[in-house]
């Protein structure tokens, strides 16, 4: 399994995580069949945040770990908080200490390798994060700090009021959510593609050595469905299949070796809960893609250069 270096620490992950996002659909056997798939596969990281599943993912995965052959300090656990879902985002002090000490509980855990801000709050006020980040460190509940979906003026407004430098942004990426990419391929253009929703942030991670995970790898618009074996894809997975067939893999893997390919060096989060799928799709982390092949599956997504 190939590793890369989590933001600026020096801590070396494997490429792809394990997210848990699904896991409240499995029973304790399963999940524990999950985390030792992933584990035999050299994924040594794990992400999850207090909301998934109202918290029963969390839950499951802590008894899951528990019964499992895999020890606690064989893994990178993360979670996120922030969000109180249907009502609101909240980065006060207090609801950022619950929600850590919520998911240590559900975890089985006494310490997370990280926690992220889930989705970023209006009404953030960077100096109550950071006494909240403080007091977790201090504690040693939580090791690393990062955020989810943020721009990079966000994360300079945050990083500015912190102790703690911040390793990670999690964001949507994949051959079908590329907006941070487009839009620096058409600068200077007119066209709707040339448009920056969110801040050159993969420019700002790489300048300033912050990690960037990409959540629902295979995933269409928000949450609309996957692109693998999809027939509105039928260019893009002939495209994907031709490739798998020439280097003896699977669709999924390719899916997953293309957003390894860029330089950013992203670590890619699944989530899928079928073993098999796992192995299958964490098997791109070891392909390489040559610059044609990348601009090639690009393309057959149905993007253009001008
Ligand atoms: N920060 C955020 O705002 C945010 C938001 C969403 C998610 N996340 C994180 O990202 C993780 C991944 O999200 P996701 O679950 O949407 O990612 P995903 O891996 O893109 O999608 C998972 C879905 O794809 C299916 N799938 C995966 N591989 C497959 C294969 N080889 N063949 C057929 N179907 C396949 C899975 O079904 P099977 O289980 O049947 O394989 C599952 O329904 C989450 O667990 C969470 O940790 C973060």
């Amino acid at each position: 399994m190939k590793t890369i270096n989590l933001g600026h620490s020096g801590l070396q992950a494997s490429a792809v995580a394990l997210g848990i996002m699904r896991m409240d659909a499995l029973n304790v056997d399963q999940a524990t069949k999950v985390i030792e798939t992933a584990v035999n596969l050299g994924i040594n990281y794990v992400d999850s945040a207090d909301i998934y599943g109202g918290g029963k993912s969390s839950e499951i995965f802590g008894a899951a770990l528990k019964q499992s052959s895999v020890s606690r300090d064989q893994l990178y656990i993360q979670s996120k908080g922030g969000i109180v879902p249907g009502k609101r985002y909240d980065f006060s002090k207090q609801h950022i200490l619950d929600a850590v000490d919520g998911e240590l509980k559900r975890l089985g855990v006494d310490y997370l390798d990280s926690f992220l801000l889930h989705r970023p709050d209006a009404l953030m006020e960077p100096e109550d994060v950071a006494a909240a980040f403080d007091k977790l460190q201090a504690s040693g509940k939580v090791r690393h700090f990062g955020v989810s979906n943020f721009n990079p003026g966000q994360v300079d407004l945050l990083q500015a009021a912190l102790n703690q430098r911040l390793m990670i942004n999690q964001l949507q990426f994949g051959i079908m959510h590329t907006n941070a990419i487009d839009f620096g391929l058409h600068t200077n253009m007119q066209d709707d593609r040339s448009i920056d929703h969110d801040g050159g942030v993969i420019e700002y991670a790489r300048l300033h050595k912050m990690t960037i995970q990409a959540w629902s790898p295979y995933q269409y618009g928000n949450f609309a469905g996957i692109f693998l074996d999809n027939p509105k894809f039928p260019k893009l997975n002939a495209a994907m299949q031709d490739l798998a067939d020439e280097k003896h893999t699977s669709k999924s893997a390719i899916a997953t070796a293309w957003i390894l390919r860029h330089p950013a060096k992203f670590q890619v989060i699944l989530g899928t809960m079928n073993p098999t799928h796992l192995a299958e799709n964490a098997a791109g982390a070891d392909i390489n893609l040559t610059r044609q092949e990348w601009y090639d599956i690009y393309f057959a997504a149905g993007n253009d250069l001008p």
